[in-house]
């Protein structure tokens, strides 16, 4: 079978990937057992558990996709005490997930990096640095990046939403602020620094293409990133993009179309972590399972206080959002063994792509 003879090539070209993109039925299922049988080979048939902390819904960006941009003023702006964001780091401690993240919208300024410096000493010192930590937010100068790393910071997630720069013009502000090349220089910051970088698309967009899909692919694979966390685009009636909903495709193809991406960089970089992420969640309640099946293996249940987690709404009917930390953790194991997965209790599951590196393999 043709279809089945590109899934077995070393390298997959660009004409490869508008294929593999546009596999359906049983094709497309051999796509999925074939990056099922990669990530049990190299990365093992593991999850992770990275706990989740929305540290603030405070943003200064104004992208036109989300839910929180700092034009929206429907939601009540909130930032978690020091002792909320410790609470939930040693709740996570506790229950042996090894990791947590610290996401946040983007804001610069000394009273939010003295901020994050300060818990992330706390943490480390608090937890034996037991725990690894991720930071998820946004552009910030190179010695804010080292600061963090110093104070207890392993690993950063920065999307870089559409590796399309002409797209990307199109889905943000036209300032200064909003700049793909920028944000594009901070992912080779993080690199230098010396952090394990995560980056990563949404899937479905307005405008967006299949060629520009399999570009984002190719992008991830020469950025020789580390860790990927992706999931289809949801509309949300209070951005501008909303206007183009009749543009979309149906949730279950976009869906689809990010379960396939999965699988397709799975197979393309085999030793990477790849997130199962909550929007894949939102449209299906198997989608986080689905993710697992087709090569990911890392998830991140919510630990943000239960009163917050409605102000945290980047797009709608976001799941989990009445779910405290306890319901959230039981959801997941069960999305876990359903896949007939393990869970990666007590392990820090960094990713063996950036281990790999660093030992010059
Ligand atoms: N749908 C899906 N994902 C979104 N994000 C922001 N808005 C949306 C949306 N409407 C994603 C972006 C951002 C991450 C935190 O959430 O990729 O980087
Ligand atoms: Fe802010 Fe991130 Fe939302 Fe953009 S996507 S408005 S930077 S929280």
């Amino acid at each position: 079978m043709q279809n089945a003879g590109i899934i077995e090539k070393e390298h997959f070209t660009k004409e490869d990937l508008l294929i593999l993109l546009s596999l359906q039925g049983e094709d497309l299922q051999m796509l999925y057992d074939k990056a099922l049988a990669v990530k049990a080979q190299y990365v093992g048939r593991k999850v992770y558990f990275r706990g989740l902390i929305e540290y603030s819904n405070l943003c200064s960006k104004n992208c036109y996709y989300c839910g929180i941009r700092c034009r929206n003023k429907k939601y009540a702006r909130y930032t978690l005490t020091d002792e909320e964001v410790i609470e939930a780091a040693l709740y996570a401690h506790r229950n042996r997930f090894a990791s947590i993240v610290i996401q946040s919208g983007e804001q610069t300024g000394n009273k939010f990096t003295d901020a994050i410096e300060r818990l992330l000493k706390e943490i480390s010192r608090l937890t034996n640095k037991e725990l690894h930590i991720t930071l998820s937010l946004g552009e910030q100068s190179e010695e804010t990046y080292r600061r963090w790393l110093e104070a207890g910071a392993q690993r950063y997630l920065l999307r870089i939403e559409v590796s399309n720069p002409g797209l990307y013009k199109k889905l943000h502000p036209g300032d200064n602020h909003h700049l793909y090349s920028e944000r594009l220089g901070k992912l080779h910051i993080l690199r230098k620094t010396g952090y394990m970088v995560g980056t990563g698309v949404m899937i479905g967009l307005p405008f967006q293409t299949t060629g520009d899909l399999a570009d984002d692919l190719v992008f991830f694979r020469d950025f020789d990133v580390d860790m990927v966390g992706m999931g289809p685009y949801i509309e949300h009636e209070d951005t501008p993009l909303y206007e183009y909903r009749d543009q979309l495709l149906p949730l279950e193809d976009r869906l689809e179309l990010s379960l396939k991406m999965v699988a397709i960089l799975r197979i393309m970089m085999k030793d990477i972590n790849i997130a199962a992420t909550t929007a894949m969640q939102t449209i299906d309640p198997h989608g986080r399972e689905r993710a697992l099946l087709a090569g990911a293996n890392v998830m991140m249940p919510n630990l943000t206080p239960l009163k917050y987690k409605q102000e945290y709404l980047l797009y709608k009917n976001k799941p989990g959002t009445q779910d405290d930390a306890e319901k959230t953790k039981a959801v997941m194991e069960q999305n876990i063994l359903a896949a007939g997965d393990e869970i990666g209790y007590g392990e820090w599951g960094d990713p063996r792509h950036f281990k790999k590196r660093n030992a010059g393999m």
